[in-house]
């Protein structure tokens, strides 16, 4: 059977500040998708929730980019919203960049991620959900899982990964996508995907048979609305064992926790720390940035879970050395590499601070002559 996983995501409302969800909203857009369940337009539902942001995890028959589905999301959206608008919840709407509907929510502010697979006699997937961060903190863990045998062992020893993997690599400023075969080309995916300010990874296929193995949202909330309206949260499916990497491997790179885009004001560089489900609310400097991994069984395309996959003890040490890489980047406070390049600063509200400096700027070389000599420079000019 052909089973299509759909994950969209925004954040439409954040209790308190940018910290969390508020359990009203949440219910609100649970009720609106359970209804859809009830109906048959969809097989099965499950909510998810990580800082600010709720992702609304959904299986069907209707295929990727389905207009059915995509409303399902905006209409659960826009009943929390109203929700979140009564609370006055902080930033209530605010991923919800228009006020109608039009066909697919791509472009609309949430962020999308999904497949449409064969669901196989057994199908375990794992959902990553991340708040106060963008796409690209993907690029790393997605190399490791399929392309890195040090991380994955399976790509040494099982047949169906043995021939690799391709990953199809998003320019976000051009929106065009290049695909990469590994292990070939791991070299030119790496000279790509380690710019995480530019190239996100779309989607990863199996080269064994050019099944789907991952897919993640791509959307640039920043770049799709002409302003800065926070970093868009990324969610990213990734399917397990049989051919795929086991869970372990899938989980394994977030053992080892790197610094990703985000944290306070979009602005800042941090490390992610994966949390249980219960501990996906940063507070400290609006973090550090989280990600919680839901694993579930599909079954006809039902969804048998969310097992929490980072509440386990093994990843303790991983938590705590995410605190020590945030204390040695707030160390750092305002100057870079904790504050983002200049470039990256561009799509933030710091531009609008700079503007009013803009012309106080003068040449010291041309300060230093007399008025005479300055009126001389200003005619040979
Ligand atoms: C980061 C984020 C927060 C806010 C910060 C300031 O993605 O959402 O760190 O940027 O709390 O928020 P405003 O500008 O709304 O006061
Ligand atoms: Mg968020």
């Amino acid at each position: 059977m052909k089973v299509t996983l759909s994950v969209i995501k925004a954040d439409i409302g954040g209790f308190v500040g940018h910290s969390s969800t508020h359990p009203d909203v949440v219910n609100a857009v649970r009720e609106h998708v359970e209804k859809e369940v009830e109906k048959g337009n969809l097989i099965d539902c499950d909510i998810l929730t990580c800082g600010d942001d709720i992702a609304i995890v959904m299986t069907h028959t209707h295929g990727v980019d389905a207009e059915l589905v995509h409303k399902i999301a905006w209409d659960a959206f826009m009943k929390g919203t109203e929700v979140a608008k009564k609370l006055k919840l902080y930033g209530a709407g605010q991923d919800l960049l228009t006020d109608t509907f039009s066909g697919n929510v791509k472009g609309m502010g949430p962020g999308v991620a999904e497949m449409e697979f064969e669901e196989r006699p057994s199908e375990p997937v794992i959902v990553f959900f991340a708040d106060k961060t963008s796409p690209s903190a993907w690029n790393l863990p997605l190399y490791e899982m399929f392309a890195d045998p040090m991380n994955t062992a399976g790509l040494v020893i099982d047949p169906k990964m043995h021939d690799g993997f391709t990953f199809e690599v998003l320019d976000v400023y051009t929106g065009k996508a290049v695909k990469l075969n590994t292990p070939a080309e791991v070299y030119d995916l790496l000279a790509l995907i380690g710019s995480v300010g530019k190239y996100v990874v779309k989607n990863v296929y199996r080269n064994y048979d050019g099944e789907i193995a991952a897919t993640a949202s791509t959307q640039r909330l920043s770049l799709i609305a002409g302003q800065y309206v926070g970093k868009d949260d990324p969610v990213l499916i990734v399917r397990a064992q049989s051919g795929f990497p086991a869970v372990g491997e899938i989980l394994e790179p977030f053992a080892r926790p790197w610094i990703v885009e985000g944290w306070m004001r979009g602005s800042h560089n941090g490390p992610l720390m994966p949390v249980s489900f219960e501990d996906a609310r940063p507070s400290r400097f609006d973090g550090p940035p989280r990600v919680i991994g839901a694993g579930y069984q599909l079954a006809n395309g039902k969804l048998i879970g969310p097992a929490d996959m980072f509440k386990d003890p093994a990843f303790d040490k991983a938590r705590q050395v995410a605190q020590d890489m945030a204390d040695i980047l707030r160390r750092q406070g305002i100057f870079e590499p904790h504050r983002l390049p200049a470039e990256e600063m561009e799509y933030t509200t710091l531009p609008k601070v700079l503007k009013k400096l803009e012309n106080r700027f003068y040449d010291t070389e041309v300060e230093k002559l007399s008025e005479e000599q300055k009126i001389e420079k200003e005619d040979m000019d």
